[in-house]
């Protein structure tokens, strides 16, 4: 399945940066995955043989850099859940210079906006010269991981122009919640058969549709709280934490405010010496099973003189809550959660007068390792 894009597609569209206009096409980059990946009767279709090679793996590895290696990590609890399958997620680099111990029947999946990093390939190398079955998510048809990996799927999210990675993220979180599904399915896991996922993909798109509605509201947020900070944190456990590591990359990476996420409860392991007079500290907030205890080290923040911000979903929101989404599948709320973060990161840059698609240092595809 491929999808043509005409040249409008590269174009800004009225977008003062692309990634402004990449953020927004996020809702309709889903229900296009969702068109692509499911069949009329709401179920999973894809390949056949990748499904039957990965049932018969004992273990999954996820390989990726930067922004997709934070999608890995979002994705893991989604496959161990939906298809009972134990994950692994890796950063490229160091499982090229330090490979573990691997299972007997591994099996590898490249995640890969561009499909062309090095980081990422020289794994690719090593597992194909070891025999083992691979798999790359990615946005670039023909790219090299496409090419040298068994199979390949694509996240048809359309050109990604900004350096700071958006709908490729959200992107490669559903279509791993997808394929986890499939195999879930296959493997007869009673949470895949029950998980609704076509109906929730598309109730998360309304969703995120409704973000990116109130923009203004992150614009205000940024101006008030990130507008001349040096630094910022960003807090989250459970489901919450993976997100927080991923919101805090992409204000560094475009508004340069040295920013860290962190899980809540390495708070009081450290980091708390860091917090004083006036640093922003944003909580995000989705997951019940912890909500409380992430509450608890907001207190413990504002105590020191923290600004907060919270994004809370609205099953465990509180009336002075910055930004309430509405409810969706707990395991999903990453892909609702992260917009408000990157549309905070863009109006911290834009804010701060910096060429939002172009920050200083970094490449769209790092072809070097
Ligand atoms: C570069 C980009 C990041 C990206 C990373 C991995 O460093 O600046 O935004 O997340 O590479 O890229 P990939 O194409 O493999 O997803």
């Amino acid at each position: 399945y491929t999808v043509q894009f005409d040249e409008s597609d590269t174009e800004k569209g009225g977008y003062p940066f692309y990634m402004l206009k990449e953020i927004d096409e996020q809702p309709a980059v889903m229900r296009r995955l969702v068109q692509t990946y499911f069949d009329e009767n709401g179920q999973p279709q894809l390949d056949k043989d990748l499904l039957a090679k990965l049932n018969e793996a004992d273990r999954l590895y996820i390989l990726a850099a930067g922004t997709s290696y934070h999608a890995g990590l979002v994705a893991q609890p989604i496959f161990e859940k939906l298809a009972q399958i134990p994950t692994e997620v890796h950063l490229a680099s160091e499982f090229g210079y330090n490979t573990p111990m691997l299972s007997e029947k591994p099996f590898f999946l490249f995640l890969s906006q561009s499909g062309e990093t090095a980081d990422s390939r020289q794994v690719l190398v090593k597992v194909n010269e070891w025999g083992y079955p691979s798999l790359t998510i990615t946005n670039s048809q023909g790219s090299t991981l496409s090419r040298e990996a068994d199979y390949t799927l694509l996240l048809n999210a359309g050109p990604e122009i900004a350096v700071a990675s958006t709908k490729a993220y959200t992107s490669q979180i559903a279509l791993q919640a997808i394929l986890a599904q499939a195999l879930g399915q296959k493997r007869g896991v009673a949470a895949a058969e029950s998980l609704p996922l076509k109906g929730q993909l598309g109730t998360i798109a309304n969703t995120m549709q409704s973000i990116v509605d109130e923009k203004q509201e992150m614009d205000d947020l940024a101006k008030k709280h990130l507008a001349t900070t040096r630094n910022a944190f960003y807090i989250g456990r459970g489901y919450d934490y993976a997100v927080s590591l991923e919101a805090a990359l992409k204000l560094k990476e475009i508004s340069y405010v040295q920013a860290e996420g962190f899980a809540g409860a390495e708070l009081k392991h450290g980091t708390i010496s860091l917090i004083e007079d006036g640093v922003p500290v944003l909580a995000i907030i989705t997951d019940e099973r912890v909500a409380s205890h992430t509450r608890g080290n907001i207190q413990e923040v504002r105590a020191r003189g923290a600004q907060v911000i919270t994004i809370a979903m609205e099953s465990v929101a509180e009336a002075d809550d910055d930004i309430v989404f509405p409810d969706v599948e707990p395991l999903l709320s990453p892909l609702v959660s992260v917009v408000s973060t990157q549309l905070i990161a863009y109006y911290t840059s834009l804010n701060r007068g910096y060429d939002v698609d172009k920050p200083r240092n970094l490449a769209k595809a790092v072809t070097v390792e």
